[in-house]
């Protein structure tokens, strides 16, 4: 456990160090924070004994044991999975989270820090499954939480989060109008934010934590991940790096951002440094889960993939759907925002040197996108 006094906001810009007892979300002019505090990796302080995420208690930044909102989630099955391209990949099972989404590795943490810190309201804002695991925790913790949520948000999820005790305020626009709104709102409250609060990032790590020890230390070629707000690639980039600096591997495997051909930010970012985020728009997409025009730590996204040499994958909605039909032909029932990974992969793997060790994930539940699923079918 690393001791709260040692642990610090950094701004993304400034550089400017908070100490991250206290609780805000954001630096001055409402500058993106991250964390930094002592941490060195190593392999013998992970608690062998348990099969959750507290398996790595040693390396998250929550102090007390007490303070931590755990459903006992994580260390998800790593299966190997053959495709009919040809191309094989080990797959982390990440759509069995109890909220049925990967969200909850960095709901567990951002949440066990929120309560630590006596908050009792929170604003969120999502597509649907970082909203559905942050009420659920939040619910758990005896916290109270709104949930911004776009119009089009599939109903099934809607109702999950409604479940969890949250208030639900739609949003009469898109992903990027109700971020707009619940950032607003999160002014006057505290913004339990997925992409805004680094705590969540600390959970999202993870994912890189349990592929290493799952594939026994061995550093894959690559691992193929969704790229929305970059929750999970960037969570991936920090607990890969952590094992770096901790001697735990001796290199990094290439991050593979995989975006929607209709709402490929990264893309046109990675081509034009100097490419306009904010009046970027985009068109829709059945995998509404990476439908974020302008993320807002874009920047270190692209960083995160060019330092480890990866590359930005963009997969059309036809894609989509054929990746979707094949792992439902196999009995995995994943969102469209789960197969747009998945058609990376396939794309990825056919362009790549076929010996390469791939690594990707089912990120969500197609139990939450019956409607759309229904249309595929
Ligand atoms: C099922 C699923 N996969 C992937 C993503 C992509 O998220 P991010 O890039 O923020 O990690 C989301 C985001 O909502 C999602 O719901």
């Amino acid at each position: 456990m690393i001791k709260n006094m040692e642990i610090s906001y950094i701004g993304t810009e400034s550089k400017q160090e908070f100490n991250a007892n206290i609780p805000i979300w954001h630096g001055a002019n409402f500058e993106l924070l991250d964390l930094i505090f002592p941490i060195k990796f190593n392999p013998e302080k992970i608690k062998k004994n348990r099969t959750n995420l507290l398996r790595y208690s040693s390396f998250l930044p929550i102090e007390n044991e007490e303070n931590f909102v755990s459903f006992s989630e994580g260390f998800t099955p790593l299966i190997p999975i053959k495709f009919t391209n040809g191309i094989s990949a080990q797959i982390k099972l990440d759509f069995l989270f109890p909220t049925g989404s990967y969200k909850d590795r960095g709901s567990m943490v951002l949440m066990s820090k929120i309560k630590s810190l006596g908050i009792k309201n929170i604003t969120q804002d999502s597509s649907g499954n970082a909203g559905a695991s942050v009420a659920a925790y939040a619910t758990k913790a005896k916290i109270n939480c709104e949930v911004f949520l776009p119009l089009e948000t599939p109903s099934s999820k809607v109702t999950q989060i409604m479940a969890y005790n949250a208030i639900v305020k739609k949003v009469n626009g898109n992903r990027k109008e109700t971020a707009a709104i619940a950032f607003e709102a999160a002014k006057a409250n505290y913004y339990a934010s997925h992409s805004f609060n680094p705590f969540f990032f600390q959970g999202t790590k993870t994912f890189a934590y349990e592929v290493m020890e799952q594939l026994n230390w061995k550093t894959p070629d690559a691992i193929i991940l969704p790229a929305g707000n970059g929750t999970l690639l960037l969570g991936c980039y920090i607990g890969f790096m952590e094992m770096l600096q901790g001697a735990a591997i001796s290199k990094i495997p290439k991050l593979i951002a995989v975006q929607s051909e209709n709402c490929a930010p990264l893309k046109y970012l990675h081509a034009d440094k100097n490419f306009d985020l904010q009046s970027f728009t985009a068109l829709d997409t059945l995998a509404e889960g990476i439908a974020i025009p302008n993320p807002i730590r874009a920047k270190q996204m692209l960083e995160a993939v060019q330092y480890s040499k990866g590359e930005i994958i963009t997969v059309s909605e036809m894609e989509i759907i054929k990746a979707w039909k094949e792992m439902a032909s196999l009995g995995y029932l994943i969102e469209p925002t789960s197969a747009a990974t998945i058609a990376g992969l396939l794309k990825y793997g056919v362009g790549s040197n076929q010996n390469e060790n791939l690594v990707s994930l089912f990120s969500g539940t197609g139990l939450k996108s019956m409607d759309k699923i229904q249309k595929m079918i």
